[in-house]
């Protein structure tokens, strides 16, 4: 994230001595998630990161593919994945590829005893429903519907939530996620045509230095699997830390729409980038003002991508019948575009409430066996007329 941010307390210079009041050392470590060419963040530790006590057996939560390729207009109703108590066994992949993985999560109680590091992949967590507190090393965020958490690979956290009603819209990404770079002038700033801004950033706060040793579970994702780790210090025993490189969040409800006289195309619903894919915001705003303008979007074939839209909230005035938390995707090599009916009833509407997330994956995606289970099987009949 290009912004500095620092918490707590940190050494006037870097790799410099650090002293508890005992006299002992700080523990310095570099964060970043591109080696030493990229954003990073330098942490310091009441112990070194690296005191593994015990190492448990690895198990697979490889996505279990059912559909590899296909060519068919799909719809998932994501609010029909049953709740889970757990954190990570609530997480269920549905739609992947090599660049990214999607997953629906309805967890009722919050991580206690344990931590999670995904170590392979970026996160971006769509709270759909719900409210908590995101707890790292790196400080706390708040978080309630509506906003995006962006988690770093390699950020060991926890999920607080303050009820058991929650529904996450998940995306791991392969590679980092990023604000759009057309929007960041060279120095990293986000522009005045951007439809967000710095201000809208919600960093870290409150850093707790918890300073103790034991036995402390930490569940490791990497390559498919999760390896059960017991390390013998507390992870989130940051003192202080600085850089770029942190989780944040962002409110979909602070996504500025970019409006026009006519029918504006998908990327000006442009939120985040990452390599071959884009997330992209559908928010409440004022339809286009031509006298003859078509608010609906036209047919479109997007050989080049699938098109993944998840329904949040409001009225889609593209499609006939949607819920909450209901998916489509429109795979890449045959056209779609507005349900029978919903251009003219489009005509002369000044307002919509819709509210979606959007994925355009360049590469295809799978399905998975939890994808299949909330299949409606007709959806791709849903255009005749
Ligand atoms: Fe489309």
């Amino acid at each position: 994230m290009p912004i500095y941010h620092t918490l707590g307390s940190i050494p006037h210079k870097r790799h410099t001595q650090f002293r508890k009041p005992d006299g002992s050392l700080y523990a310095e470590e570099l964060v970043s998630t591109e080696g030493f060419s990229s954003l990073y963040s330098l942490v310091y530790h009441a112990y070194p990161p690296t005191i593994v006590k015990e190492l448990g057996e690895p198990y697979s939560v490889e996505p279990k593919i059912a559909r590899e390729k296909h060519l068919k207009h799909t719809s998932l109703i994501g609010f029909n994945i049953a709740p889970a108590d757990d954190y990570l066994q609530s997480r269920k992949p549905v739609l992947v590829n090599s660049d990214l993985h999607i997953s629906l999560a309805a967890p009722r109680l919050s991580m206690t005893d344990y931590f999670y590091k995904n170590s392979q992949a970026d996160e971006v967590i769509f709270v759909h429903v719900g409210s908590g507190t995101l707890k790292t090393g790196f400080g706390k965020i708040r978080f309630q519907y509506g906003d995006y958490l962006v988690i770093p690979r390699g950020t060991i956290y926890q999920m607080e939530f303050d009820t058991t009603d929650n529904r996450l819209f998940i995306v791991e990404s392969f590679s980092p996620i990023r604000t759009p770079k057309r929007y960041r002038n060279q120095y990293g700033q986000l522009m005045e045509h951007a439809p967000y801004c710095e201000r809208d950033i919600k960093r870290p706060t409150d850093l707790e230095t918890h300073n103790e040793k034991g036995n402390f579970k930490i569940l490791i994702k990497k390559q498919g699997l999760i390896y059960p780790y017991i390390y013998g210090t507390h992870p989130f025993d940051f003192i202080g830390w600085d850089g770029f490189h942190y989780p944040w969040a962002f409110s979909i409800h602070d996504f500025e729409p970019i409006t026009g006289r006519v029918h504006q195309p998908p990327p000006v619903h442009q939120t985040f980038e990452g390599h071959n894919f884009v997330i992209c915001s559908f928010v409440p705003r004022k339809f286009d003002y031509h006298p003859l303008s078509i608010p609906a979007p036209y047919n479109h074939s997007n050989v080049d991508s699938d098109e993944v839209l998840y329904y949040v909230d409001g009225d889609f005035m593209s499609r006939k019948s949607v819920v909450k938390g209901q998916i489509t995707l429109h795979p890449g090599g045959i056209p779609h575009g507005p349900a029978p009916g919903s251009v003219e009833k489009s005509i002369g509407k000044e307002f919509t409430e819709e509210l979606a997330v959007m994925i355009d994956p360049f590469r295809p995606l799978m399905l998975t066996e939890d994808a299949l289970k909330i299949e409606d099987e007709n959806y791709y009949k849903s255009w005749i007329m």
